[in-house]
């Protein structure tokens, strides 16, 4: 379960202090799917880079299954987000050099699995996202939602208990987008992990068990 206590962001800029996070405060149950929209500066990635650890709070904390994720030093919270959390980005950030198989293997040799282990686990995620006949591809060489769908495969290779996406259907077709969302409703089924996804789409975001709105770095009421 994901815990958000009274978070803030602050980001200085020259002379002035931009407040982007205004005391946010949100609970996330195990295996609960959330949407959040909200309009373009509103504040959600700035959210969702704090809840994936990726960025500190300014002040207020984000409790983990019962753990203060900004408490550990930073190389335990590497190796928290490394085992705990699965994210994908609207740009994909794939490695353009390396092969879908290899992106996909790279968080679990980061965690020092063998490449076997490594290679037939991304084998196995990429066939579940419909990409077992794209292996040695590299991104370049895939279609917008193609890599999507590497970057989702990515985001699992480590069996993540969150799985967090910033706008994953944001440069995509309604149709590809669709696709997508289905993609990530049928990995939630079968696995076991929570989910809060960023997104545009309303349609999209009404698929899930519940939508959050932010307005200018708060949730709406
Ligand atoms: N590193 C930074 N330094 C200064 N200001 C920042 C920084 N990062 C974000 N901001 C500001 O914080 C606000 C919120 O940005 P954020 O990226 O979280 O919005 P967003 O809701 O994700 O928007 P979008 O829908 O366009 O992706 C914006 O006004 C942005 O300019
Ligand atoms: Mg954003």
């Amino acid at each position: 379960m994901i815990e958000v206590t009274d978070l803030t962001k602050e980001f200085i800029r020259g002379h002035g202090r931009i407040e982007v996070l205004r005391g946010i405060s949100l609970s996330i149950q195990r295996r609960e799917r959330v949407a959040i929209v909200g309009s373009s500066g509103a504040g959600k990635t700035t959210f969702m880079n704090i809840l994936g650890g990726l960025d500190h709070p300014t002040a207020g904390n984000v409790h983990i299954d019962g753990r203060d994720i900004f408490q550990l030093k930073a190389s335990e919270l590497d190796h928290f987000r490394n085992r705990t959390i699965g994210f994908v980005y609207q740009f994909h950030q794939l490695l353009p050099e390396f092969s879908a198989l290899e992106n996909v293997m790279m968080p679990a040799l980061i965690a020092r699995q063998s490449i076997t282990e490594a290679s037939d686990r991304a084998g196995m995620l990429l066939q579940r996202v419909g990409l077992s006949h794209r292996l040695v591809h590299k991104p370049g060489e895939l279609s917008g939602g193609e890599q999507q769908r590497v970057a989702i495969a990515r985001a699992l290779c480590m069996s993540p208990r969150i799985l967090l996406a910033d706008e994953p259907t944001g440069n995509l077709d309604s149709e590809t987008s669709r696709e997508i969302f289905e993609l990530l409703n049928e990995l939630h089924e079968q696995g076991d992990f929570t989910m809060a996804v960023v997104t545009h789409n309303q349609e999209l975001a009404r698929q899930l068990d519940r939508l959050i709105v932010m307005v200018d770095g708060r949730l709406e009421k």
